[in-house]
């Protein structure tokens, strides 16, 4: 150490402050990866299942049940073809219940239920020879319930039995942990959309991809614990994306045009095997914010019931406004999705309510342009997302208030059914959505979710003749 530097307080400031910060950072990676093993310790004998499932996040399965009569109700097919299917091979043998003597089903994940749906040909699809419609939950204001949106979308897609692309733009990952991915632990830059957008190539061969890996966004795709959602993870080093990415593409000389629509052109590419691509947008304004409003065929901005958040949303709308006139001005034409707001953190107040008929006043230019049915605030979100699993995921049985449960599942089913069929009509036009997905919503509309599903099942005596 040099004199002046010994006597320079602000160096000495800043190093104690780093070596803070190097201490916090390395205590909790270390306690990150030991907490599944803790977590089991401290609840050895006591039953909270929330801790268990917060931890064991990368080993994700899908526990929730349906009963026989649902399943094959869901899955488009009679009682009566399902256990003959099982008998004669066509599908799996059914799972088992391990609680009980004699021999009775566990009931159907919705993986089982969607390769029945499979296997018979019954899952509904996009118009044959479209594009998957690509999706955006978007808006700058932070905490406007993009991402819980995003993750209960996918899942109620997934539900009626469409494939799904999920990209997580944000750093911090959040949708990417939902689905068992966790951010700067088991995804890493190479995982995510980064070395597609700086064409960086050197990254994946190294990562062990073939040469011109990053000219498709194959290699970022990866499964998650549901059979019909795939997801292009995101970590913190997607942040490298703004900084490097416009002397990236001035060093190739790519075409302004090129570089807004770089992410449309290869979601597209790699949308032939999906129905639907959903992408969950950050909270910031950056270059990647761009790109990814113009990949959109129909962008959902969900907007808060409160002054500042409807603010906020303002700027949003005007800072895409900007950006199109902007563009226009340099004869630039990108594409630019179906605008569609959602009022969110909606409840019974005055407040909620007055702010609610100002956002629908003030972005209602025509019909649908504000969604009918607000996305209401829920208790049960929050208690789903300390375990991780959804409001989707829970077994009703295992519900701590079913009432409550059930009610917020028929919210957001309302809320997903309007989406699809405005994202229908935008991108499928006059294609006519099919008929099974209405049915599967009435199903799921009258299903008597509080009703004990796997008892259902368990009761049913196996019959062993072929119905
Ligand atoms: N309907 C709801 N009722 C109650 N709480 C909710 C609801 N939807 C989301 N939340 C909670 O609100 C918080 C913010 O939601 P979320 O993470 O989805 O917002 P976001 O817009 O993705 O945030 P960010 O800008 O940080 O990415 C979370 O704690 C979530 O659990
Ligand atoms: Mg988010």
């Amino acid at each position: 150490m040099t004199k002046q530097e010994a006597s320079n307080p602000q160096k000495e400031y800043l190093d104690d402050v780093l070596a803070k910060i190097t201490m916090v950072v390395n205590r909790g990676d270390k306690i990150m990866k030991q907490i599944p093993g803790l977590v089991k310790k401290a609840q050895k004998n006591k039953h909270e299942q929330e801790w268990f499932e917060a931890s064991e996040v990368d080993d994700r399965i899908q526990k929730r049940r349906y009963g026989i009569t649902l399943s094959a109700e869901l899955a488009g097919i009679s009682h009566t073809l399902l256990y003959q299917a099982e008998q004669d091979g066509r599908l799996p043998e059914p799972d088992y219940r391990i609680d009980k003597a004699k021999k009775v089903r566990a009931g159907y994940t919705m993986n089982q239920i969607n390769h029945i749906r499979k296997v018979f040909g019954t899952a509904p699809k996009k118009p044959e020879g479209a594009n998957a419609a690509i999706v955006g939950i978007l808006n700058l204001k932070g905490g406007s319930q993009k991402t819980t949106n995003c993750h209960l979308l996918s899942q109620s897609l997934a539900i009626k039995g469409y494939k799904i692309l999920l990209l997580d733009t944000d750093p911090q990952g959040s949708l990417s942990f939902f689905f068992g991915k966790r951010p700067d632990d088991n995804v890493h830059y190479e995982h995510t959309i980064a070395p597609f957008f700086l064409e960086d190539d050197e990254a994946l061969t190294e990562a062990g991809h073939a040469p011109g890996a990053s000219r498709s966004l194959h290699y970022a795709i990866q499964k998650t614990y549901w059979d019909n959602i795939d997801i292009i993870p995101s970590c913190l080093q997607n942040l490298n994306i703004d900084l490097m990415m416009p002397r990236v593409m001035d060093q190739s000389n790519v075409p302004l045009q090129d570089r807004i629509m770089k992410l449309r052109y290869g979601l597209l590419e790699v949308g032939k095997d999906y129905d639907f691509i959903i992408i969950d947008g950050t909270p910031s304004l950056n270059i990647s914010t761009l790109n990814v409003v113009s990949a959109c065929d129909v962008c959902f901005v969900p907007t808060p019931a409160a002054m500042l958040d409807f603010a906020s949303t303002l700027q949003f709308t005007s800072l895409i406004g900007e950006t199109i006139q902007t563009y226009g001005e340099s004869g630039i034409y990108p594409n630019i999705p179906d605008i569609r707001y959602f009022i969110t953190k909606y409840t019974s107040s005055s407040y909620a309510q007055f702010m609610g008929e100002i956002i629908r006043k003030v972005f209602t230019v025509e019909r649908g342009d504000v969604l009918m049915n607000e996305c209401h605030a829920s208790d049960e979100i929050g208690k789903a997302n300390n375990s991780t699993y959804s409001i989707y995921e829970q077994n009703p049985t295992e519900a701590d208030n079913r009432k409550r449960l059930k009610s917020t599942i028929d919210m957001f089913d309302k809320l997903y059914s309007e989406m699809h069929d405005s994202i229908w009509e935008t991108c499928f036009g006059g294609v006519a959505r099919s008929p099974f997905t209405s049915k599967i919503d009435q199903i799921m509309a009258n299903a008597e979710l509080m009703a004990d599903e796997t008892a259902e099942a368990s009761d049913e005596p196996i019959d062993t003749h072929g119905v």
